[in-house]
């Protein structure tokens, strides 16, 4: 084949793949493509392409894009984003129950995480925003948060007076005012200059947000509290899908459970390979300190957010923080 038959064959394919696209699925979410939920957002693209022939395309709006915190759902309801992987937080104003997953040392590890998402918590959950008019599909993970500011954080007293941004909840409101500090939300597109500016002092993120946003930038410690979880639930627009023709509809529900073991296991590597990252820039900057605490030093900080609970007994539901709990 001469080079312009090859470059005509491939203008031929690349006419032909776009004009086959039947439909079009909008899929929104607020961070970085580099982080596991931006991988796993597309990758489902890569696998819904493949598995529809071409004929559902996914087109992925990162970063806040196309709707940020606050208009996604709004957005889903309207039918103009057709897919939000939001965070537990922004769901507070919908389905307050779903606060139970910003309790902070609510998951003892990721297996007790995972056995409360996927069981039946999880699923009660889900029903709770599925009676709200959405389509509920998989958890997906980020990670556990820890604490930045300017300052090391070892023990509560060191955030007391400090500003720290939160997502809009109210357990994280709770959560930061039992030690004293002086919760602030904002939208996450709004962090970093937040930071920067001296607006908030700190914040909590898992490493993934923190490293891809550069939040390591505008923070002089990062002390590692791990005090609570970061994770998301995937959400479709029930208007779309009620018109999306049903021969897809399997092939769509496919490539989102393949995406969900992929996005997990990303999360579940990204950690570690964050940290490093992270490491790397703290020793070549000498800007940035990160803290370890001891078993010792983060019981303090268990008991000292744990006070809050009580107050959510109502909101969430005792019974449904025990069950949480108790699941192995
Ligand atoms: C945040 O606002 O901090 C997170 O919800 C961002 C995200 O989606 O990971």
């Amino acid at each position: 084949m001469t080079k312009f038959l090859r470059v005509a064959a491939a203008t031929a394919l690349l006419v032909s793949s776009v004009i086959a696209a039947e439909y079009t699925i909008k899929l929104t979410h607020v961070v970085s493509p580099n982080t596991p939920k931006g991988m796993g957002a597309d990758f489902f693209a890569k696998r819904v392409g493949e598995l529809t022939a071409g004929k559902v395309e996914v087109i992925v709006f990162p970063n806040s894009q196309l709707y940020g915190d606050g208009e996604e759902m709004k957005a889903l309801k309207l039918g103009n984003a057709h897919i939000a992987i939001p965070s537990f937080s922004k769901f507070t104003s919908i389905v307050p129950e779903m606060q139970i997953f910003d309790l902070p040392f609510l998951f003892r590890d990721k297996t007790h995480l995972h056995h409360v998402l996927d069981g039946e918590v999880g699923q009660a959950i889900k029903d709770k925003v599925t009676a709200k008019g959405f389509v509920a599909l998989d958890y997906w993970d980020a990670g556990f948060k820890s604490l930045s500011a300017n300052k090391p954080l070892i023990k509560p007293d060191d955030a007391a007076g400090l500003k720290f941004r939160i997502m809009s909840s109210h357990v994280l409101e709770a959560q930061f005012k039992a030690v004293g500090a002086n919760p602030q939300v904002l939208p996450f597109s709004e962090v970093y200059s937040a930071l920067q500016q001296g607006v908030v002092d700190g914040a909590e993120n898992p490493l993934s947000n923190f490293y891809t946003k550069k939040f390591n930038e505008v923070q002089t410690d990062l002390t590692m509290t791990e005090h609570g979880y970061l994770g998301y639930l995937v959400v479709m627009s029930e208007s779309f899908w009620k018109k999306f023709p049903a021969t897809y509809k399997p092939l769509i529900i496919q490539a989102m459970k393949e995406a969900t073991e992929y996005e997990r296991k990303i999360a579940s590597e990204d950690d570690d390979a964050t940290m490093a990252k992270i490491k790397e820039y703290a020793k070549t900057s000498g800007k940035l300190t990160i803290h370890t605490l001891t078993p010792e030093q983060k019981a303090v900080w268990q008991k000292a957010m744990e006070s809050i609970y009580p107050q959510f007994y109502n909101t969430i539901g005792n019974g449904l923080i025990k069950k949480a709990q108790a699941v192995q």
